[in-house]
């Protein structure tokens, strides 16, 4: 009972199991730090507010100190019948500073507001960690995207052959959406920088603590300014959620391509021994673990979005205990993250990529066909009709078997009129992708200049 922070108007304790229900250290724990140092902060309000002399704040303050010096090196821990991370931490408190200042410390202040605070100076700090990681992922593209700067493979839609692109386009493209996921771990953090400390329970406090003090003394750059939406609103735990949950559908998407390259029937990629897994009877096996596992955790993450949206919606105004639920989706989601991020780092990194095979694929499934077609409007045919005219050349060599660029200047004249010989200079992987040279295009010197705009962005991330 020493760990529980109610009671004068209770006959009697819980029951076991509501006290079981309640609970919620062994998720909580993690946030220890984080409220010490909200303590250390509501101290300094209240020596400015008059209600601890100096010499008590003083003390008060070498006391957290010591406990958090504690919990750091696990000498304190939550005892069984502690409730959760603040009433565990009074109850240490108060073993370091005596019952009588200990007990001075919640003065103005309620776990409603505390809580409040503490998960958004935690998703500060985890946030932080989580975008250095997704960096990595970056780097380990970037690195590949140079290395094999001018290899060709078939760019698909719908999965179908659809242009010839290069490997180091393909690769970036799975960057892009990685740094808009670091940016907005960037812009949530000012979201996150709102201290909702001096709520109290919901209305405020009428000890004359100034939440602004509270504030920057914890980084954060300013109060709430309203002490009713401080304690209820959760939306900032369900965009970092959300965030999360974004990242790992982004390194799902990569990780289906690699899962997909590594097939016998693509042959596009190799995984490397440390990074791939075998079978416990067939052993032939090279599996694609990290990469299924990317995806199947992307799915995990999903869930614990809408698990927490879910929620969330309908609650009235203002704190209400379901708001204790926040936590161990959005704990789950970052612990979930802290483990994969390197692992698909060192996945990507570490792949070998055959160019000869993708190269000898980049034209199959008439791939270019959009160069016959964009070679006749350059020679001033209407796109409609010359769409046609190369849709009639795909057909000509379906029906024969052959490849467009096996045509001769016979089979051309069968196919129409506005087919010459001129046509045979374009109908190459290598010229097609460099005459997509608009800015964002496949053309090698635009790829170049792309990996080197995503090295100047990362290094402002
Ligand atoms: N453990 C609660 C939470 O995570 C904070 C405590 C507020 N409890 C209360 N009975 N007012 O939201």
């Amino acid at each position: 009972t020493e760990g529980r922070l109610w009671g004068g108007r209770f006959g009697g304790g819980p029951s076991e199991a509501m006290f079981a229900l309640s609970k919620s250290t062994q998720f909580d724990w993690r946030l220890a730090l984080h409220d010490i140092a909200g303590s250390r902060a509501h101290a300094k309000a209240l020596l400015a507010a008059g209600l601890l002399g100096s010499d008590e704040a003083d003390a008060m303050d070498a006391g957290l100190a010591e406990l958090a010096r504690r919990v750091a090196a696990g000498e304190f821990l939550p005892a069984a019948d502690d409730e959760d991370v603040h009433g565990a931490l009074e109850r240490g408190l108060k073993e370091v500073v005596g019952s009588e200042l200990g007990g001075r410390l919640r003065a103005g202040r309620s776990r409603n507001d505390q809580i409040a605070t503490l998960i958004r100076s935690y998703l500060r700090t985890e946030l932080r960690s989580i975008a250095l990681a997704v960096d990595e992922v970056l780097d380990a593209l970037g690195t590949q995207a140079d290395a094999y700067m001018g290899a060709v493979m078939p760019g698909r839609t719908h999965l179908q052959s659809a242009q010839p692109v290069l490997l180091s386009h393909h690769l970036l493209a799975h960057a892009w959406p990685l740094v808009r996921d670091i940016e907005r771990l960037r812009d949530l953090d000012a979201r996150l920088a709102v201290s909702p400390y001096g709520s109290a329970a919901l209305a405020g406090t009428s000890l004359g603590l100034d939440p602004q003090l509270v504030a920057h003394e914890l980084g954060f750059s300013s109060s709430v300014p309203n002490s009713i939406d401080g304690t209820a609103s959760r939306d900032l735990v369900a965009e970092a959620t959300w965030v999360l949950a974004q990242v790992g559908i982004d390194l799902s998407r990569l990780s289906e391509d690699v899962i997909l390259w590594c097939t016998a029937e693509f042959g596009f990629a190799k995984l490397d021994d440390a990074w791939s897994t075998g079978s416990s009877i067939m052993p032939q096996k090279k599996n694609p673990d990290v990469a299924e596992l990317a995806r199947g955790k992307a799915g995990r993450l999903i869930g614990n979005l809408t698990g927490l949206l879910a929620t969330l919606k309908g609650l009235p105004l203002a704190y209400n205990r379901d708001l204790q639920e926040d936590k161990e989706p959005i704990f789950d989601s970052i612990d979930q993250l802290h483990v994969l991020l390197p692992a698909v780092a060192g996945m990507v990194g570490t792949l070998t990529f055959d160019r000869a095979r993708m190269a000898a694929v980049a034209p199959m499934g008439f791939s270019l066909a959009t160069d016959v077609a964009d070679h006749l409007v350059r020679h001033r045919v209407p796109f409609a009709v010359a769409h046609e005219v190369a849709g009639e050349a795909v057909r000509y060599c379906e029906s024969r078997s052959m490849t467009l660029q096996e045509l001769t200047v016979e089979d051309l004249g069968h196919i129409s009129e506005h087919l010459d010989a001129s046509v045979l200079d374009v109908l190459t992987v290598e010229g097609s992708v460099a005459a997509r040279d608009g800015r964002g295009g496949t053309a090698p010197l635009r790829v170049t200049e792309q990996l080197g705009e995503l090295r100047s962005r990362q290094s402002g991330l």
